[in-house]
Formats: C-alpha cells, sequence, structure tokens
C-alpha cells in the first residue's frame, strides 16, 4: 500500500510540471489510461486473498479518484492561464489616440438652406414642407395656371402621367398650407424641386428652392421688398448690398418681381458670371393674386399675401464664388472640403 501512496504523490509531481493539455493528457494515460500504473494496481487484486480484495480495491480506486481530482484541477488551471494568456496578447490600449477619423461636412447646399431656414424662423416665420411628387392641381391649376396657359412652358415638367409630376418648384406648398390652415399665418417651404433641363453652369434638373408665404389681413408690397432685402443683405453678411426688384410675371402673383442682387464677384461692374450685368438674378416674388387666395378657400376682400421663391443652389454659388453648379454635385470632395 506504500506503493499507492507513493504513486499518488508521483502523480501530483507529474501534473504540477504540465505545461499544457497535451502533457496532461499523457500524465492521465500514464496513471488512469488502460496500461496506467493505478489501473495495473487493480490488476493485482486478483492475486490477493478474497477477504482483503474489497479493501485493496477500494484504496485503488480512491487513488484514482485523487489522481482524477490533480488532473482536473489542473486543467481549469491551464485554461484559465491559456484565457489570461490571450487576454494578455490581444490587450488594447484604449487610452492610445485613435488614428484621425474624417469627419464630413455639410453640403453647401444643406448649410445655404439652412441659413435661410435660420432668417426666416427668427422673423416668425414657421417651417412646412410638401410632396415632391405633386399632383397637377397643387403645381399648376391652384397657382392659377389652369391647362394650356401659356406661362406653363416656363416649367419644363417631369410628367409620370396627365396628373402626376414631379413638383416644378415650392409654390404647392403655399397651397397645401392655405387648404389646410387659417391665415393670418407666415411660411417658409424649403425643398428639392425638378425641371427637364440638361445640367449647364447655371442649370440642374434637380434644384432646391425655398418658398416664403406670409398671408394676413394688411400687408403690402413694400413689407415683401423690405423682408426680401433685409433676409439677402443678412445672407451675405453685406449691410449695404443692393437688391433691385424687376418687374416680371407669374401667374400666382400680380404684381410680380424678379429679385437681383448685385454681383458679388464685381460688384456691380459687369464680369463673365453676371453676363456683364451687374446682378444676378436670385428668386421671384409678388403679391398673392386674388385668385390664389380664392382657389384655397381664403376671402380675398379680407386677406392679402406676399409670397416670394428662392434658389438656395444659386444664393450658393453667388456666395462662394464657384462659377459652375455643376461642381457642388460632382461630389469631388477636394472641392466640397472647402465648406466644412
Ligand atoms: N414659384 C416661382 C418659380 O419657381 C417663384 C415664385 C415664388 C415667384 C413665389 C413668386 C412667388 O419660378
Amino acid at each position: 500500500m506504500t506503493d499507492l501512496e507513493q504513486i499518488v504523490s508521483d502523480a501530483e509531481a507529474a501534473v504540477a510540471a504540465t505545461a499544457d493539455a497535451a502533457e496532461l493528457d499523457r500524465v492521465r494515460v500514464q496513471y488512469l489510461g488502460k496500461k496506467g500504473e493505478l489501473t495495473a494496481q487493480l490488476k493485482t487484486l486478483g492475486k490477493l486473498a478474497a477477504e482483503d480484495r474489497p479493501k485493496a480495491g477500494a484504496e485503488i480506486n480512491a487513488a484514482k479518484g485523487k489522481v482524477q481530482a490533480l488532473i482536473d484541477a489542473r486543467q481549469q488551471q491551464l485554461d484559465a492561464d491559456a484565457i489570461e494568456a490571450k487576454l494578455e496578447a490581444e490587450a488594447v490600449d484604449v487610452t492610445l489616440p485613435g488614428r484621425n477619423a474624417e469627419r464630413g461636412g455639410l453640403h453647401p447646399f444643406t448649410l445655404s438652406m439652412r441659413r435661410i431656414v435660420r432668417f426666416f424662423n427668427s422673423a416668425g416665420y414657421e417651417v412646412v414642407e410638401g410632396p415632391e411628387i405633386e399632383d397637377d392641381y397643387h403645381n399648376f391649376e391652384a397657382l392659377n395656371l389652369p391647362a394650356h396657359h401659356p406661362a406653363r412652358a416656363m416649367h419644363d415638367t417631369f410628367y409620370f402621367n396627365p396628373n402626376l409630376l414631379l413638383r416644378t418648384h415650392t409654390s404647392p406648398v403655399q397651397v397645401r398650407t392655405m387648404e389646410q390652415r387659417k391665415p393670418p399665418f407666415r411660411i417658409i417651404c424649403p425643398g428639392r424641386v425638378y425641371r427637364v433641363d440638361t445640367p449647364d453652369p447655371s442649370h440642374l434638373p434637380m434644384f432646391n428652392q425655398v418658398e416664403g408665404l406670409l398671408i394676413d389681413r394688411e400687408t403690402n408690397f413694400a413689407e415683401l421688398k423690405g423682408t426680401v432685402v433685409d433676409f439677402l443683405r443678412a445672407f451675405y453678411e453685406n449691410a449695404s448690398l443692393e437688391v433691385r426688384f424687376r418687374p416680371s410675371y407669374f401667374p400666382f402673383t400680380e404684381p410680380s418681381a424678379e429679385i437681383d442682387v448685385q454681383c458679388v464677384l464685381c460688384l456691380g461692374d459687369g464680369c463673365r458670371t453676371c453676363g456683364q450685368s451687374g446682378w444676378l438674378e436670385v428668386g421671384g416674388a409678388g403679391m398673392v393674386h386674388p385668385k390664389v387666395l380664392e382657389y384655397s378657400g381664403i376671402d380675398p376682400e379680407e386677406f392679402t399675401g406676399f409670397a416670394f421663391g428662392m434658389g438656395p443652389d444659386r444664393m450658393a454659388l453667388i456666395r462662394y464664388g464657384v462659377e459652375d453648379l455643376r461642381s457642388f454635385v460632382e461630389n469631388d470632395l477636394r472641392f466640397l472640403r472647402q465648406f466644412n
């Protein structure tokens, strides 16, 4: 029986000396395997007297149990060590400075749009949006542009079918708002609009507009002009910027005007960008036509209104002195990064 104790203590030393699972398995085979040292002990039982066998058998089994427990404990230790080593090898120093992640910026059209909206918000205008897919009624008819009206030719319209189209301006949002709300109110409607146009330095088939509409018991053309001039001077950060209203025609306003600003590149002297005129067109405006009010259920005897529509894309082009609108949509990062 001293033999057994010796075997167990040898096994303990052997287990403790193992460095990995493979070595540990060899030790297991050496002691507990079919031909292992403790298994061999069991085979000697036959040589004992019958009455001694149960006790000897129990002792051998107890010894096997001890060795198995030692092996299990060592296995757990080895597993834990392996995890520890892996964690250490794969450690990430979260305090290291990161690789410079590039931050994107807003597109100049978006910046321009936001500047416009911010100004009018501060003047009490509420932002209203409408659908880009419009019906003929809201885009034309209710704006005093019945079928076959010659002014429809000014809008090169993308049609889905005779009744459904991509809106050619943000003015249909005026109509939708007048249908739904009771005046007085003042709103601003930013959004995308579409016209069949081949892209060139000053045209894109998809562009942005910002519509403004004020309906009240008393408004007048002077208030319209003052609003637009204040806005343009704020937008271009030039308190003495020249703005002019040029008589024009829109079916939905009367009287109507086109809005020009002094060319910011040549300051009025005449250059290529302004076609030598010294002026750049940024939008249209006018007093809401009584028929347009009537169409949407507002009594023109009680209310008057003014409206304006501006092109934030062109306004951005002018503000940044860019020569070709197409540069804004070519997605050349070297160009776009300048506006971050
Ligand atoms: N809707 C007009 C256009 O797109 C602009 C405009 C808006 C003119 C409001 C007058 C009043 O050309």
